[in-house]
């Protein structure tokens, strides 16, 4: 997100909102430019395209792509779709749960400290080389408990180290 963003529902819905595009681009386009999509842009994303806030917020909720509050630090989706399956993707599920704390696909507010979200996907298109997972947008395929283990300490680290310096960065006195 850069300096000029503004997360004001209006401003957001103002510059995303152009003739001939679909609710579905507009969602899109929004959640590309500050990383999910507030519930408060449903009410002008209605008036603006000229549809039923109950009509905005069907398709909000149908795609699992969208979101609407801010991803975890740390978001590792698990393809959960028949290829996977068949390669032990449950028993990895629960792996991971345990390693966690967390439950699938119930945000990041419970457990790790908020660091991590653990969501369900239906097929990353890795399906020869399963079980497939992603960890913040990276691909990682014939994943095993151990592999998670150690791709998650990477993750959680990195995560962990961005944040100190992001709090470094807001607190630094201004020369
Ligand atoms: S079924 Fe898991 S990647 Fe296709």
């Amino acid at each position: 997100m850069d300096e000029t963003t503004s997360l004001a529902p209006d401003d957001l819905v103002r510059r995303h909102v152009q003739s001939g595009r679909s609710l579905v681009a507009v969602l899109h386009a929004i959640q590309d430019e500050v990383g999910f999509v507030p519930p408060a842009v449903v009410t002008p994303l209605s008036r603006a395209l000229n549809l039923s806030r109950a009509e905005v917020h069907g398709v909000l909720t149908y795609y699992h792509h969208f979101r609407t509050s801010p991803a975890a630090p740390v978001t590792v989706q698990l393809c959960r779709a028949e290829a996977c399956r068949s390669m032990g993707t449950e028993a990895l599920a629960q792996h991971m749960e345990a390693r966690t704390g967390c439950r699938f696909d119930q945000g990041h507010d419970a457990g790790h400290h908020g660091t991590v979200a653990l969501e369900s996907v239906y097929c990353l298109g890795q399906c020869a080389l399963s079980p497939a997972m992603t960890v913040n947008g990276t691909l990682y395929a014939k994943v095993t408990p151990q592999k998670f283990d150690t791709i998650l300490a990477a993750a959680t680290e990195a995560a962990e180290s961005e944040a100190k310096d992001e709090t470094t960065t807001h607190t630094k006195e201004p020369a």
